[in-house]
């Protein structure tokens, strides 16, 4: 037993770049009978560190990989936007150019597309739009924390402007695709959008909002960073625990400022309330002490806090999929938020000045980083935690679950010298003995680097 696993057929998606546009130059020709007019791709990410502290406007740490969605496109005469997927497992779709309609309650790969689409469209006021033809390949593997939905939208957004001909900079289409990504009802922070346009090869980049920027950050050479699959998949369209989270955030920023005397009514987002004090993030973490307890808030205590109706928290305050939520954990999650953003910064520090621990440093700021989403947080599932405790004991320095978590992928920094023997023993530990085998696949285990943003191609 043991690594490289033997020899599967390829799968889809697993070629080279140049391969897989080959490939999707002559799948569009037998679909829609004609060449392409050019092709777009734009990548996942793995987030090394700062997890669920995004939308609350605190930086994150994220790096592309190599893995993305790739769209080939042919702009038509006709007002028909017509979408295929080399996947089978996804149905083709076709709808007006002018009457985009996004379901929210079914999220269906192509309402991915669709937001991007209608973001850009909206973004110029348009609303004669032409049609087009567009064939999408993706080997982002799904629900795993990799973004492989953001990276459809960030696709569709530069393939609609591409094809309206309009020019905006990288860090507009970030913004722009962040926005209309929530059409699909989840209210996620801009991490995945922006990392998947502002990446560049060989650098993991400090993503900071307000304004969105994006700065280099250079990663150890003596360490890889690893990303392994739990193989328990995680949409986070499709349940309620994602947004749950930001709203917990969101109430718990209004009771702070409240509690501070600061007008609380327009605050959203932790971030502000330290903002406007001007205090440091430890600080912040002694106001939390203070102002919030660590019992559960009803809906019923949180209106008193603030002086409320539920009819106004309800309608208000909490979006359409957590109105009903019952229990609020608003000290843990702001424990969490504030003490990950300072994680965050320690470990851009530690990149810089690079000491001669510093793998080992990072390590322990990644695995502070999961016990923080795993006990405060509460965003991690057992086979999250047994698949970090996995790759601590083989080898690596730190491991954390990476993405909105629940289930998918964990990211851990490996000394280099370690990477061959931590593979195996991960391998054989975690997917063959726990008889998850034949879930594993060459994408469920891998070593990454940190890989371009999204482009567009005018030949394959
Ligand atoms: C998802 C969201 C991001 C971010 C992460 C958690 O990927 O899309 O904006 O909130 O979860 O860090």
């Amino acid at each position: 037993a043991g690594w490289p696993p033997p020899a599967t057929k390829k799968r889809q998606g697993e070629y080279p770049l140049a391969f897989r546009l080959l490939k999707l130059k002559d799948m569009f020709n037998s679909k829609f009978g004609s060449t392409p007019k050019f092709y777009v791709r734009a990548p996942g990410r793995v987030n090394i560190i700062g997890e669920h502290i995004d939308y609350c406007g605190y930086s994150v740490l994220p790096m592309a990989v190599e893995q993305d969605m790739l769209i080939a496109v042919e702009p038509v005469k006709t007002q028909t936007l017509q979408l295929a997927n080399t996947n089978p497992l996804y149905p083709d779709f076709s709808t007006n150019a002018n009457n985009i309609q996004i379901d929210k309650t079914k999220p269906l790969w192509h309402n991915y597309f669709l937001c991007g689409f209608k973001g850009i469209q909206e973004h110029f006021g348009l609303s004669n739009l032409t049609g087009m033809n567009c064939l999408v390949d993706g080997n982002i593997p799904p629900s795993s924390g990799l973004s492989s939905s953001s990276a459809l939208v960030c696709c569709a957004g530069l393939v609609t402007l591409t094809v309206l001909g309009m020019n905006l900079s990288k860090v507009e289409l970030a913004e722009i695709c962040a926005k209309s990504e929530r059409y699909i009802g989840t209210e996620g922070g801009g991490m995945d959008q922006s990392i998947s346009f502002l990446a560049e090869e060989g650098t993991a980049k400090l993503i900071e909002f307000s304004p969105l920027r994006a700065t280099d950050v250079k990663l150890p050479s003596g360490a890889v960073f690893v990303i392994a699959n739990s193989c328990v998949e995680m949409n986070k369209a499709a349940t309620s625990h994602f947004n749950v989270r930001v709203m917990e955030c969101r109430l718990a920023a209004k009771l702070l400022a409240k509690y501070r005397g600061l007008q609380w009514d327009k605050v959203l987002r932790l971030e502000e309330v330290q903002a406007t004090l001007g205090v440091s993030l430890q600080e912040m973490l002694r106001i939390t002490e203070h102002a919030l307890h660590p019992e559960p808030y009803s809906p019923e205590e949180v209106c008193s806090c603030l002086g409320i109706s539920l009819q106004e928290l309800r309608t208000q305050i909490l979006s359409p999929n957590t109105q009903d939520v019952l229990v609020f954990k608003l000290y843990q999650r702001t424990k969490h938020v504030y003490s990950e953003a300072a994680r965050v910064l320690q470990f851009k520090k530690i990149c810089e000045e690079a000491p001669d621990n510093t793998v080992q440093l990072l390590g322990e700021l990644m695995n502070q980083s999961h016990a923080s989403c795993r006990d405060l947080y509460e965003c991690s599932c057992p086979e999250l935690d047994q698949l970090v405790d996995i790759c601590r004991k083989f080898g690596a320095q730190g491991s954390r679950l990476t993405g909105a978590g629940w289930g998918g992928c964990t990211v851990s920094i490996v000394p280099a010298d370690k990477l061959t023997s931590f593979l195996a023993h991960v391998h054989e530990a975690y997917y063959q003995r726990s008889g998850r085998n034949g879930t594993f696949e060459k994408q469920s285990l891998f070593a990454t680097k940190p890989g371009g943003g999204a482009l567009v191609f005018l030949e394959a």
